[in-house]
């Protein structure tokens, strides 16, 4: 049920404090890291796949991978693993990431790697499905039933369980301090209510939306960790507003894109790493100076002159800003299938679950 909600997808958005705080009870004892440790022991090859959405929450994680551990992270989308030649053996860990554990593609690539000795580990959140079974081990996002076809809470899910497991695994094996293990505990400790913060301005986000409605199409750009979010920002204005949106590394504007930008652009320009700031402002410069509109989402205000509208994330630790950073590009995309009357729920030529090829 709706529970008063227009749709499911909202009601699901609205559900993230609830979860994340569902995922910390579960994860923050740290059971797990002792099974993980088992699981990490002689691998030297770590992918992370997965489809769409459940792809995008295997980027940020493999950033994080990338930055404390020594094994060569990979990230694939599942249809193209399965075909690839892709070097899999006793020595890589496959890490699978699905909502519904049934995505046929991602179930193929589960099996070739365990035909090809790998390990296996699942991220899943329907407890049962057929990947949750076929993996060696599987940890389960605890997202509850997710109606709506466009994933919003499942990514939230993944993407924190994978942190926790992570910073678990790089505490034990002394790849991270005390002291950032804590502050990264600390940190996802205070989401629940940053984002229900973040949910309150909702309005704010419907304005933004009436703004723009008669854009015509929409560039996500950002560097590094919000270069992955921008995919998943992208993929939700497209799966339920279809509106043609894409997602690029703002350094790469100029060796193509930036011709398609005019004033029937909006720009959701994503600035959460202070080293990069300086190059984000030159990016913005570059696509108003083309006359698109810029909406800034970034955790300081530091580049809002050189922007038209600003959505301000909370502090947190760098890895969980994608979840933040996500929350706004959800709401965004609703607000804007709501005032084109989409079918948000079941957008047009989608299934929820994709079990065939
Ligand atoms: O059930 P899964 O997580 O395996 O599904 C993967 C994708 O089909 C899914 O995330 C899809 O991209 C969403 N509809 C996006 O909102």
């Amino acid at each position: 049920q709706k529970n008063g909600f227009p749709h499911f997808m909202l009601k699901e958005i609205y559900e993230q404090p609830k979860i994340i705080q569902t995922v910390t009870n579960n994860y923050l004892n740290g059971n797990s890291a002792s099974e993980l440790k088992e699981l990490f022991k002689d691998i030297n090859r770590v992918y992370f796949i997965g489809c769409g959405t459940a792809y995008y929450a295997g980027l940020a994680a493999g950033a994080l991978m990338e930055k404390y551990f020594p094994q060569e992270v990979k990230n694939m989308v599942a249809s193209e693993f399965r075909y690839s030649e892709a070097k899999v053996d006793e020595h890589s860990l496959v890490i699978v990431i699905s909502q519904s554990g049934e995505t046929a593609d991602t179930l193929a690539a589960l099996r070739l790697a365990k035909k090809r000795g790998a390990k296996t580990i699942g991220i899943i959140n329907v407890l049962g499905s057929t990947i949750a079974r076929e993996v060696d081990k599987v940890f389960y996002t605890l997202t509850g039933p997710e109606i709506a076809v466009a994933s919003t809470k499942a990514y939230t899910g993944q993407v924190l369980t994978l942190l926790y497991l992570l910073h678990y695994l790089a505490h034990l094996e002394s790849r991270i301090g005390e002291e950032k293990y804590r502050a990264f505990i600390n940190a996802a400790q205070q989401l629940p209510g940053q984002v229900t913060m973040m949910l309150d301005a909702i309005s704010k986000v419907e304005d933004i939306a009436k703004k723009y409605q008669a854009v015509t199409h929409f560039f996500f750009i950002g560097r590094q960790l919000d270069y992955y979010s921008t995919l998943e920002g992208a993929l939700k204005l497209k799966e339920i507003a279809y509106i043609p949106s894409e997602s690029y590394p703002a350094g790469e504007l100029k060796h193509g894109p930036l011709a398609m930008i005019d004033e029937k652009t909006l720009v959701v320009a994503l600035a959460n790493n202070d080293n990069l700031m300086m190059k984000m402002e030159s990016n913005i410069r570059e696509v108003k100076s083309r006359g698109a509109k810029v909406l800034l989402i970034s955790t300081s205000r530091q580049l809002t002159e050189v922007s038209d509208d600003f959505l301000q994330i909370p502090e947190t630790e760098e890895y969980l800003i994608p979840i933040l950073v996500n929350v706004y590009q959800q709401l965004l995309a609703y607000q804007m299938a709501k005032l084109l009357s989409r079918d948000i729920d079941k957008p047009r030529n989608l299934a929820k679950s994709v079990t065939v090829e």
